[in-house]
């Protein structure tokens, strides 16, 4: 089994989305103690933009080689692509960014969700071609983001599930640490309502 571990936060691994998709990790190991871990931190990579080939190709004002194909970031897109199809599992850690995600998972998202390749246009609308597979997001966030005490918009998760979605990914569950600004009591607070969120679904008959 291969899971793709997913970062994202400039906070590295002291990141609080970081260490909740370690402990929905370390539940997924514990059903699959073989399992292969493939580790992408987007902050660290600091993948670049797409570039004008990529756009040329995507608007379909331009049809590249074989060999053109491999460069720049249609070469990228096909790398992070073949990544994520090897995997059975994906974790996804990333706090939230101005409402949604941060600028690098974003750049990650432009490389992975290709026409033609990952999804199709039809006249229903956009059709995934990926397998679906099990996606488990670990979102982390200053202030409240889902809930009653919430007060701003929240374009994080329904975001991920709309572009998830688009390459055919559907299987998404979301466990969330927030109002991490409002100082260690309440974080402590969060942190044990997400492992005891993490502990329900794991502990459930059928995960
Ligand atoms: C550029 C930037 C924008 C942020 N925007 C928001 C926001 O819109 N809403 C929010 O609740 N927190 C926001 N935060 C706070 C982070 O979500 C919060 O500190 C979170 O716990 C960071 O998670 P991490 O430790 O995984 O990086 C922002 C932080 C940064 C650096």
């Amino acid at each position: 089994m291969n899971i793709l571990h997913i970062t994202c936060s400039p906070r590295g691994k002291s990141a609080e989305s970081y260490l909740l998709s370690q402990r929905i990790l370390a539940r997924l190991l514990e059903k699959n103690p073989q399992a292969n871990i493939i580790s992408r931190d987007l902050w660290a990579d600091q993948l670049p933009h797409v570039d004008s080939d990529y756009a040329a190709s995507l608007g379909g004002t331009r049809q590249f080689s074989g060999e053109e194909s491999k460069t720049g970031s249609l070469g990228m897109s096909e790398r992070l692509i073949v990544e994520l199809e090897s995997a059975d599992c994906i974790v996804i850690g990333t706090p939230m960014h101005n409402f949604t995600v941060p600028s690098v998972l974003k750049a990650w998202i432009d490389h992975v969700v290709r026409i033609h390749r990952t999804f199709n246009a039809t006249p229903e609308g956009k059709v995934g071609l990926l397998a679906d597979r099990p996606v488990f997001i670990a979102a982390s966030s200053g202030g409240h983001r889902i809930g009653e005490r919430s007060r701003q918009p929240d374009f994080l998760e329904p975001y991920l599930r709309a572009i998830l979605a688009t390459i055919g990914l559907h299987r998404l569950t979301f466990f969330t640490v927030q109002g991490t600004a409002f100082g260690p009591e309440p974080l402590a607070g969060a942190k044990l309502e997400a492992d005891q969120a993490i502990a329900g679904h794991f502990n459930s008959a059928r995960s």
